[in-house]
Order: structure tokens, then sequence, then C-alpha cells
């Protein structure tokens, strides 16, 4: 063997080492980067993801007829979207509606709850008191079927069973979504980004132990009589309320929206729906809520989306709430898709 041959035979082991080395690696960061998936806008996620091999416990043993202390529970109108993807859902949003915000349910279905790939989306009401309103809402349901309805009465009071409804509703209905977002009918939800932050940035296997949300710390129980909030000491005896989620966008995992609804389903009532649920009932079951920070978006940024464009807020996969419907459109028709 010649010097020249030799050193050909020893470039072409060094290549091929070169060759599987780099492959190797390649294929360790293309498999990372589509198993591990990087939570990089969360700064302290407190719940874990779920990747192709686990999945979460999704039996229930909860009584289909007792919602808290209403012990002849039962759904008025019970639509089944969910029945048809048994091999799961990404996303199933709840909506807790008035009766009365018609035009904004019009606007939600026509801008982000629009049918959109992986995501269900359903009304949450009890029964309004008024006749009229009443034959409205069934009509409305026979035209969209998306409204879930219970037998309670449809008053402010009543919106801890709201919420409790929506929970058993999933639980019972579309235990299959992989995340369920708990929404107020006065805001905005970015369909596109929040699709994108629950498939790629947590993971399309779903996750466990998620509650994710804007978080409340140390809020008072206000005693004041001129409160919308007002709690007499009866109701809530504490002064501070447990860490909450505010109630106008929350994001579950299907896994917590069991165990929270088991929690609720043998608690003393108590009316504000958000300090209950995401409240009471979380502490109870032992799951920490994780704040999104950045990811809502602040009335301010809503201003400069609607006024400058998106390059001047930032991503988002939710907010603000109190929105009148003509904001809602106005702030869907800024998003870019
Ligand atoms: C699921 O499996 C992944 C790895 O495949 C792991 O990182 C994760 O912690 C597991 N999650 C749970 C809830 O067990
Ligand atoms: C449910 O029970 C309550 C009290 O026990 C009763 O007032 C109400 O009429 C019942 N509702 C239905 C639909 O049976
Ligand atoms: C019921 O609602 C209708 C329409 O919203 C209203 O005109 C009517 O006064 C209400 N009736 C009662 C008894 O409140
Ligand atoms: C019922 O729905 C139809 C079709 O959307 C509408 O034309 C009609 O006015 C509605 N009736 C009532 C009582 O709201
Ligand atoms: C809430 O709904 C229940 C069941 O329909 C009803 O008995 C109760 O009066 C309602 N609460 C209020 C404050 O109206």
């Amino acid at each position: 063997m010649t010097e020249v041959q030799r050193s050909d035979k020893i470039e072409m082991i060094t290549l091929h080492k070169f060759l599987i080395v780099f492959f190797g690696l390649l294929l360790f960061y293309d498999y990372y980067y589509t198993t591990v998936p990087v939570v990089a806008r969360i700064a302290n996620p407190k719940f874990t993801l779920l990747g192709p091999y686990n999945t979460t416990e999704a039996s229930t043993d909860d009584v289909y007829d007792q919602l808290i202390d209403i012990k002849n529970f039962s759904f008025k109108v019970n639509p089944q979207p969910c029945q048809e993807y048994t091999a799961g859902i990404l996303l199933v949003v709840i909506i807790s509606s008035n009766p009365l915000n018609y035009d904004n349910r019009v606007i939600i279905r026509n801008t982000w709850g629009r049918a959109i790939e992986s995501t269900k989306v359903v009304f949450l009401m009890g029964e309004p008191d008024n006749v009229t309103v009443a034959q409205k809402i069934q009509n409305e349901s026979i035209n969209y079927g998306d409204i879930v309805q219970g037998n309670f009465v449809d008053v402010y009071r009543n919106l801890t069973y709201k919420h409790a409804m929506g929970l058993k509703w999933v639980t019972h209905h579309c235990p299959m979504a992989k995340y369920v977002l708990k929404t107020d009918d006065d805001t905005v939800v970015n369909s596109y980004e929040m699709r994108h932050f629950l498939a790629r940035e947590l993971s399309p296997w779903g996750a466990k132990n998620l509650i994710t949300c804007q978080v409340l710390e140390h809020a008072q129980a206000q005693r004041s009589d001129n409160s919308k909030w007002k709690v007499t000491t009866a109701e809530y005896a504490n002064r501070y309320y447990p860490t909450y989620c505010a109630g106008w966008a929350i994001l579950y995992s299907q896994d917590v929206v069991r165990r929270l609804l088991k929690a609720a389903q043998s608690m003393p009532y108590f009316w504000i729906d958000d300090v209950q649920i995401t409240g009471i009932c979380a502490q109870q079951i032992g799951v920490a809520r994780t704040p999104l920070g950045n990811l809502i978006l602040s009335w301010h940024k809503a201003n400069l989306l609607t006024s400058l464009g998106p390059k001047y807020t930032g991503t988002f996969i939710f907010g603000p709430p109190d929105l009148k419907s003509a904001k809602i459109a106005q702030i869907w028709k800024a998003i870019p898709e």
C-alpha cells in the first residue's frame, strides 16, 4: 500500500465517522425536538406533559344526575360534538354564557370559535327565568347545536353550577379532549396561536396537572355592601381567598377536569365560581396554578393591536376580558393567521 493510498483510506474512514456522527446528531436533534416539547414561554411550568406512551386515566365515578347540591340535575340540552372523535381531539372550549348575550355568541361563532380543526366549542347555560328568552335560547340551540343547558336557574349566583356543569359535560361527553379551555362569552381567544401553543409548545398528547391562567394571589373577600362581589362571612369565612385563576380564561388538562369535578361535587356551594373551582377545589386536589404571563393580551396591548398591528403586541393566546361583541370582532380582525 503506498502512502497516498493509505492517506486516502484514512480520509475515507474519517469521513464515514464524521457522517455517522453528523446524521446521528441530526436524528437525535429531530427526535428531541419532536418528542420533548420545550415550554419556552412559560417561566415555571407546574405541570407535566404527556408523550405517545403515557396517557391519563379516563374513567370516572361521577354521579351523572348530581350537580353539587342539586340532586336531580339533568342536561336540558345536550349536544354531542365530540362523539365522532374516538381517537381524541386537541381542545374543547366551554364558554360560560349569559342567555341574553346572543350578539356575543354570534360573533364568537363567526370569529375565534368558528369551526377550526381539532377544536370544539360549546356555550354553557342554565334556564332563563324569562319565558321569551327561554324560547329564544331553544331556537338558537336548534339552529346551532352548540348550547349545553342544565336544569338550574340562570342567575349570577348560580355561576358555580355553570362552571361545574361544564366540567361534568366534558367528563361524560368529551373525555377524549386533551385540553379544556373554560372562558366567558366576552373575551377573545387567538385560536391559531392556541392550537400552536398546545400541539407544539405543550404536547399533542396532552398534559397532566395543568391549570394555567391569569393567577390571582392574596385576593381579599369583599365585605362592602356596594361590591358586586360582596360575600358574607357565612358564605366565606376567611379574609383571603386561596390562590385562584381569573375565571374568564382557564386552560385545564383533561385529568384535572375530572378531579376538579369530583372535588366540587362534595364541597359546599360557593357562588364565586373561579374562587370555588380553581381556588378551593384545585387546592384540595393539590394542583398548582401556572401563570400565563405574557401570553395573555392586556387591555393596553389589545388597543395597540387594533390601532398599530400585531408587530407591537407579540403573540398571545387569549384576552382581555369584558369585551363588547364589536371589540371581539375588531381584535379578531387584527390577529394574523
Ligand atoms: C410522559 O412521558 C414523558 C417521556 O416520554 C415524560 O417526560 C413525562 O414526564 C411523562 N409524563 C407523565 C405525566 O408521566
Ligand atoms: C328537583 O328537586 C327540587 C327540590 O328537591 C324540586 O324543587 C325541583 O322541582 C326538582 N326538579 C326537577 C326537574 O325534578
Ligand atoms: C322578558 O324578556 C323580554 C325580551 O328580552 C322583555 O321584553 C320582557 O319584559 C321580559 N319579561 C319579564 C317578565 O321580565
Ligand atoms: C328562530 O330562528 C329562526 C332562524 O334563525 C329565526 O328566523 C326566528 O326569528 C327565530 N325565532 C325566535 C322566536 O327567536
Ligand atoms: C340556582 O338554581 C337553583 C336550581 O335551579 C335554584 O333553586 C336557585 O334558586 C338558584 N339560585 C338563585 C340565587 O336564584
